[in-house]
């Protein structure tokens, strides 16, 4: 049907196509030298001129589409079978990436909970054990899948998992040979879990327990590529400025440190130990790390859980943006991965389960699950603010991973009954990372739409 209906608009597009290949050969020139740099780089003209074409877009509104870039299809995504995308030749990555993963809704997929599954920590480590050898059974924590509204309304590509073969075409076709992520401990779950899809040990890049075990890898391979080195720093951003005021809070007790780590004034290594000598404006270690290789770099970044007040946040995440801009390296892909708060009694849910995921709203979450504990109910105001300074990043490609609108909606599969604001894995926040790399698959297709 959208093939049939494309045809009909072929000379029109034809036409378009030249145009559009006209600007972007003489974007690129200006583009390449120019000090800021855009990755929603869209010329004006096309804007205009396609406002007044009809667009096939599934349910969506037609005419509204406005970013239309023609890929090859022979050079387009070799390596996998066809998906929706490659149907639709006038593909909007543009919105494609920016609202992927703000609406949608869970739904029960076996298939891909058994494809994605991998044993780590207690729970399904358990699990495993007892369910080893039987080809039914399904993991609780994983048996969810993503489909996202974009996919109706846009014809998006849907939400793939990542596994190895995926994730080596997208590295490969965006030339990325460092991952280096930042952040607390909810992006070493996302670390752990990035591992763990990929078929690695996450014990051979990490010590999981107190107890000191040797490290034996520092990179990823993929086949007929250098080794990507894999970095994690468990750091803030930027500084951390004002200590909080625990003092009269009783949501801060002991059982809840893992949630309520006290604000410190200073960039901090992943003890707590002062890490930087430079006091509480200076820059944190990780950039220090991040400029002494040049190695083209997807850089997944977070801050928020350990803030507490919007002020902090703000003024830590400028001082990041400011120092960041002064070190970029042109070339690398900044992701923002934003943060999701933890859902108030979580475990009542896991007792008996009154909401499915599949059922589950954000008007649901904000009646039973939204709390002002740990200052949960200001990581929305983090996220907008994270989202803004981001623009304002120079010289690197942003990217703003919105993972908040789909992980509230999960209030199973936490921690336990003290920790609802971490996951067990797998679960979750795997499709933090299955939502990361649809994106970065959408990134190489227009990269190499661009350079055909
Ligand atoms: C598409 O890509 C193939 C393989 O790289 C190339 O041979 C062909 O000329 C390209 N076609 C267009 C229209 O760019
Ligand atoms: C997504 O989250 C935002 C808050 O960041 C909220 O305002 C919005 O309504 C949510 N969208 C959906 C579809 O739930
Ligand atoms: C479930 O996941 C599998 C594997 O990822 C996928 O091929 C299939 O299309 C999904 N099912 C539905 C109903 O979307
Ligand atoms: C295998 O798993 C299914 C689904 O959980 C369960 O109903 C069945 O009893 C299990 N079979 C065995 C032999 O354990
Ligand atoms: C770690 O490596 C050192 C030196 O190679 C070795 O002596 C030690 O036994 C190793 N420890 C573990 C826990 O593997
Ligand atoms: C860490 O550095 C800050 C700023 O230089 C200083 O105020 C603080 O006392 C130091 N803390 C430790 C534990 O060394
Ligand atoms: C589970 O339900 C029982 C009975 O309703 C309740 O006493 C208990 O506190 C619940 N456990 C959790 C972890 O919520």
């Amino acid at each position: 049907m959208l093939t049939a209906a494309a045809k009909k608009n072929t000379v029109h597009r034809r036409m378009l196509f030249l145009l559009l290949a006209f600007l972007i050969v003489s974007a690129v020139g200006s583009w390449r030298n120019s000090e800021r740099v855009s990755l929603w780089f869209r010329p004006k003209h096309v804007e205009e001129e396609s406002k007044n074409r009809n667009i096939v877009s599934g349910t969506g509104n037609p005419g509204r589409k406005n970013d239309h870039r023609r890929i090859n299809q022979t050079n387009h995504h070799r390596e996998q079978e066809p998906s929706a995308s490659d149907l639709i030749d006038n593909y909007d990555y543009d919105y494609c990436i920016k609202h992927r993963g703000t609406r949608g809704r869970w739904y029960i997929n076996e298939t891909m909970g058994k494809e994605t599954f991998y044993a780590l920590g207690p729970r399904s480590s358990k699990w495993n054990r007892v369910n080893k050898n039987n080809l039914s059974a399904v993991y609780s924590d994983n048996k969810y899948a993503w489909h996202d509204e974009t996919v109706d309304s846009r014809g998006c590509r849907p939400i793939e998992p990542v596994n190895k073969e995926r994730f080596c075409s997208v590295i490969q076709q965006l030339e990325i040979q460092r991952l280096f992520f930042v952040g607390d401990s909810l992006m070493h779950l996302q670390c752990n879990s990035l591992l763990s899809l990929l078929g690695y040990q996450v014990t051979d890049f990490f010590s999981l327990t107190k107890q000191k075990v040797n490290v034996t890898r520092t990179t990823i391979d993929c086949p007929d590529y250098p080794p990507i080195d894999f970095r994690f720093r468990r750091q803030n951003l930027g500084p951390n400025l004002r200590l909080t005021e625990l003092s009269g809070r009783d949501d801060a007790t002991r059982n809840h440190r893992q949630q309520f780590g006290p604000e410190i004034p200073f960039c901090t290594d992943g003890r707590g130990l002062n890490a930087s000598d430079d006091g509480a404006m200076g820059h944190c270690p990780w950039m220090e790390d991040y400029v002494r290789s040049s190695k083209k770099t997807l850089l997944v970044l977070n801050q928020g859980a350990h803030f507490h007040s919007i002020e902090t946040f703000q003024k830590s995440f400028d001082l990041f943006v400011q120092q960041f801009n002064a070190v970029a390296h042109y070339d690398d892909i900044v992701v923002f991965r934003n943060t999701a708060p933890g859902h108030k009694d979580c475990f009542s849910v896991q007792n008996k389960t009154v909401f499915f995921p599949n059922e589950m709203t954000h008007d649901i979450f904000l009646d039973r699950f939204a709390t002002s504990l740990y200052d949960w109910n200001i990581f929305d105001d983090y996220n907008q603010l994270a989202r803004k300074s981001l623009s304002s990043m120079q010289k690197s490609q942003s990217m703003y991973l919105n993972i908040y609108n789909m992980t509230i909606l999960r209030p199973d599969g936490h921690s336990s009954e003290n920790d609802c604001l971490h996951y067990m894995l797998p679960g979750p926040v795997d499709f933090w990372n299955h939502l990361l790399f649809t994106n970065l698959a959408d990134l190489a297709t227009a990269a190499t739409a661009k350079a055909s």
